[in-house]
């Protein structure tokens, strides 16, 4: 197996991006291939912290980096990261950077459109990332989405235009909006245009040939499978498929490119936005749990919600997603914790339940079936080797890894790139 595929098996913010630049030394190229800049993953290298949303992980190491065309694709918000990145050192060329042509874009009347829907829920929002991702998803599967070639042609999106603006024209009515400012648009578009087109390509086609070459790519998931908007807590979700198999619609390289599914898992479980999550704590336990692992999102700095680890889930997400092997994240927060609960099963009325059923009122309903294990006392921050951890903080690793069915590949114990202890090479397999 020459590739690694990424993702994150619970709500997102499993550390993804530590582990994307810890592998990207020893890939050929990263790619993203689903999701947007609602993405925010933290890379910490010495003294300094790198937040990416858009760019693959892999820049920050100089690996050729490709955006996929499964990504919705925002180019001022791409401009915008390019220019911080460049500012802290990172070369960002035609050269080791592309998006594919066909990437859907992300335009500001999507942004628009996502304020507009969830100013307008109220209590049941969803809590997006004011993106515009859905928004920007909707047009791509409506088939009236612009996308990065057509910015090769802009003299002849009359057409195009036509359509989409029927169509957004009309909801903007609905809320009381003007129509979309066309003109605007166009110059908006025009302005931006060739600093796209400086990195648009066929992103299947460089795969392709990349893959001849014998390259190691490393797959790079966003959000989490729970996010999944078939498979995950819907409809409190992102709305594209963040599960493993998407690696191959959202590339262009086949459904036996994923290689090693490695599936990202924090130690304890945090959400942010609205949705159910069942071992929540609203209690100084889940608040101590925040402190510690700075629960504060990367891209809307909003307080995550973080409850026990959820064993039930974690389980479910490998079994759809194909993982190979988990990356345990963040076991230094559960340092000092006297005792350490794992969900095991839950209660559904009465009846006990291993898997997380499909209703969002079901979803709500369900009450976690708690096993304690006694914490560790002694520090697991920055180890590096497993002769560095304490037994109980083993023991608590291994029954994850009994529960949820699926070997533990490597434990990271500090945000800093390093801190990992590596237990199965994924490159390797
Ligand atoms: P991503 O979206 O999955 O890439 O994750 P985020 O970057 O949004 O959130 C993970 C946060 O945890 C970041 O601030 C990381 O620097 C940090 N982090 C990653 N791994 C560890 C770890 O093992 N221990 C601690 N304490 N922090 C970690
Ligand atoms: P990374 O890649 C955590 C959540 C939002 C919201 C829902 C829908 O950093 O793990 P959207 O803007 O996608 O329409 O929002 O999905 N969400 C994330 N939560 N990490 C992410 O990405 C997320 N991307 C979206 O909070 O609940
Ligand atoms: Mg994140």
């Amino acid at each position: 197996m020459a590739n690694v595929t990424v993702i994150g098996a619970q709500w997102g913010d499993e550390g993804k991006g530590k582990i994307v630049d810890w592998l990207a030394a020893r890939a050929d190229v990263v790619v993203r291939f689903q999701g947007g800049h609602n993405a925010g993953h933290t890379l910490v290298v010495g003294d300094t912290t790198y937040k990416l949303s858009l760019l693959p992980s892999g820049i920050v190491t100089g690996t050729l980096s490709l955006v996929g065309n499964g990504v919705v694709l925002d180019p001022w918000a791409l401009r915008d990261e390019m220019t911080r990145l460049k500012a802290q050192g990172v070369s960002i060329t035609a050269a080791n950077f592309g998006v594919a042509d066909n990437c859907p874009l992300i335009l500001p009347l999507h942004r628009d459109l996502d304020g507009l829907r969830e100013a307008a829920a109220g209590k049941g929002k969803i809590g997006t990332t004011g993106r515009g991702i859905g928004p920007a998803y909707e047009d791509k599967v409506g088939r009236r989405a612009i996308r990065v070639c057509d910015l090769a042609h802009l003299d002849a999106l009359e057409p195009q235009l036509d359509r989409l603006c029927a169509h957004h024209d009309a909801l903007r009515a609905g809320f009381g909006e003007p129509p979309v400012d066309r003109e605007k648009l166009i110059a908006e578009l025009k302005e931006i245009a060739p600093f796209v087109l400086e990195f648009a390509q066929p992103v299947w086609k460089r795969l392709r040939d990349v893959k001849k070459e014998g390259a190691k790519i490393l797959f790079e998931g966003a959000q989490g499978v729970l996010l999944d908007v078939d498979h995950g807590t819907y409809p409190f979700v992102t709305s594209s498929n963040t599960v493993s198999g998407t690696v191959a619609s959202g590339s262009g390289l086949g459904p036996n490119s994923a290689g090693f599914v490695l599936g990202i898992v924090k130690a304890y479980t945090t959400r942010v936005g609205s949705g159910p999550f069942p071992t929540e704590l609203e209690d100084e336990v889940g608040q101590r749990l925040g402190e510690k692992g700075h629960e504060f999102g990367t891209v809307t700095a909003r307080k995550r919600r973080c409850g026990w680890f959820d064993a039930v889930l974690v389980r479910q997400s490998c079994a759809i997603s194909g993982v190979t092997g988990i990356a345990l994240t963040k076991l230094d927060v559960l340092d000092g914790f006297e005792t350490i609960k794992i969900c095991t099963g839950y209660k559904l009325r009465g009846e006990v339940i291993d898997y997380l059923p499909s209703h969002a009122a079901d979803q709500a309903a369900v009450e976690p079936i708690y096993e304690e294990i006694e914490g560790w006392s002694d520090t697991t921050a920055g180890a590096r080797s497993w002769a560095e951890l304490p037994a109980q903080a083993i023991k608590y690793i291994r029954r994850i890894e009994e529960l949820i069915d699926c070997p533990v590949a490597s434990v990271s114990t500090s945000p800093e790139r390093d801190d990992t202890i590596l237990v199965r090479d994924p490159f390797a397999d």
